[in-house]
């Protein structure tokens, strides 16, 4: 479709979620003319816009976003060999993230196979930094590519300058920074990452990348619902970074909770765990609203629910999570 600015255009059907409002002024891009048309639009009529991936990490208000939203679709996959190891694939910000996952595991190409099944448009990664089964998409990134709309050019952000942290980036903070590509380095040679307690048990003998994605994928069928059924954005909480001193407060009284190095003096901790086995809130709901049955940091939503159900039930989470643990947690998903 050509360049259409379309109006009072309905965001639920748009997220996994599945809740929330329209969007007032609503435009799809293809290509980076469009996207500088879409943000001329915007700042002719001074509006706020909000890029919009594949809708998996996003919870829109239920009064809606008085502003523009930007569908990202620009497309197309670049294979470039840089030697007999290595190849950069770059791809365009509005690729499937599972799609492009799927193609270099079929050319049997290694990185990004632990990233497999997960929602979301190729453009989303670098912003939160995905992960998964031991990997984070900054793990592969070789360079990102962005619109500045201050500045009005296309700028490239080495992997060093997007300050990848855990679940952040320097794309979180700075909404001038469109991501319209992103250039993965991916590996001919084997190189399995295999550290994520439920990949342990695969053999390192001849294994090839499709054999990680099949495992990956079934561990993902255990643990998440059906993003395409219920409403979900997958993890709803990050999992806690807290001091080292903290931590030793919180596992003298809880010995089992799952900890990770985080940077230097300080750990993350499994909320997961937490909500599970501290709080006892795995399967706890409210109305239309719940913790995952079989995953407590999954948040799933009826067809019936709406924001304002999903907002009061991650406070009553937050409350009951801090009356245990002292720990303020902070959500993954970002609201508009
Ligand atoms: N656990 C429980 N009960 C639960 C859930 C988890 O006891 O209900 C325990 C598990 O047994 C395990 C630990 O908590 O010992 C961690 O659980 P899991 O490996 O399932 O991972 P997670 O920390 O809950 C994170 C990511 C996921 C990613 C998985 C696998 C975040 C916020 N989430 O979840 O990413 O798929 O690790 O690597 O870091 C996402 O970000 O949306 C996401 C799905």
């Amino acid at each position: 479709m050509s360049f259409l600015v379309q109006t009072d255009i309905a965001l639920a059907p748009k997220t996994t979620l599945k809740t929330g409002g329209s969007a007032a002024y609503y435009v799809e891009v293809e290509n980076i003319e469009e996207l500088e048309k879409a943000v001329y639009f915007a700042e002719q009529n001074k509006l706020p816009f909000f890029i919009l991936g594949g809708g998996s990490n996003i919870l829109v208000s239920d009064e809606g976003y008085d502003g523009l939203v930007i569908k990202m679709n620009m497309k197309g996959l670049t294979y470039t060999e840089m030697n007999t190891n290595e190849v950069r694939l770059t791809t365009g910000a509005g690729e499937v993230f599972d799609e492009v996952v799927e193609a270099t595991v079929e050319r049997a190409l290694w990185g990004l196979e632990n990233l497999s099944h997960i929602p979301g448009s190729v453009g989303a990664t670098p912003v939160q930094n995905v992960g998964a089964y031991g990997v984070e998409v900054a793990d592969t990134i070789f360079e990102v590519t962005v619109f500045d709309t201050e500045i009005k050019k296309i700028i490239i952000f080495k992997n060093s300058d997007c300050n990848f942290l855990y679940r952040h980036s320097i794309f979180k903070d700075k909404k001038n920074l469109i991501i319209i590509s992103v250039t993965f380095i991916l590996s001919t040679f084997p190189n399995p990452k295999l550290t994520y307690t439920d990949l342990r048990n695969l053999s390192q003998l001849n294994l090839i990348p499709q054999q990680v994605r099949t495992a990956v994928i079934a561990i993902r069928a255990e643990k998440f619902p059906d993003w395409t059924i219920v409403g979900t954005a997958g993890s709803f909480f990050k999992n806690p970074i807290i001091s080292e001193d903290e931590g030793k407060v919180l596992l003298s009284k809880y010995p089992d909770i799952p900890t990770y190095l985080a940077t230097e003096g300080m750990v993350k901790v499994s909320l997961g765990y937490i909500l599970d086995k501290v709080c006892d809130l795995k399967g706890f709901g409210i109305g239309a609203v719940s913790l995952y049955k079989k995953q407590a940091l999954v948040l799933v939503a009826l067809p019936t629910a709406t924001t304002t159900d999903i907002k009061n039930f991650k406070e009553i989470i937050s409350e009951k999570v801090f009356e245990k643990t002292l720990i303020k947690i902070e959500q993954e998903v970002t609201e508009i």
